[in-house]
């Protein structure tokens, strides 16, 4: 899958990758502001993303775990999602993913 990061310096980096985390796709881009100090595992919030309105309903709504997150994070919208959660895969094709601000 192809996949659109608009970056915390707002840079729009195009990125591709067919297997494991968005997180990781990101991390292994250089992504900035994707920094998955936990490694994956839900309990960082510093792969915190906000994806367009239609994407995000396609996706469905996060897991409890992923969602208890979120609400401690200030930045929380209701777009938000943890991109460690989210595995690269065509479902994703397409898709933008702005990194939160910290
Ligand atoms: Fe820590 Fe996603 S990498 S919550």
């Amino acid at each position: 899958a192809k996949v659109i990061f608009i970056t915390q310096a707002n840079e729009r980096e195009e990125v591709e990758g067919d297997s494991g985390s968005l997180m990781e796709l990101a991390v292994q881009n250089g992504i900035y502001g994707i920094d998955g100090d936990c490694g994956g595992v839900c309990s960082c919030a510093t792969c915190h993303v906000y994806m367009e309105a239609d994407d995000y309903a396609k996706l469905g709504a996060p897991e409890e775990v992923e969602s208890d997150m979120l609400e401690l994070d200030d930045n929380v919208t209701e777009y938000s999602r943890l991109c460690c959660q989210i595995p690269v895969s065509d479902e994703i094709d397409g898709m933008t993913f702005t990194v939160a601000p910290k």
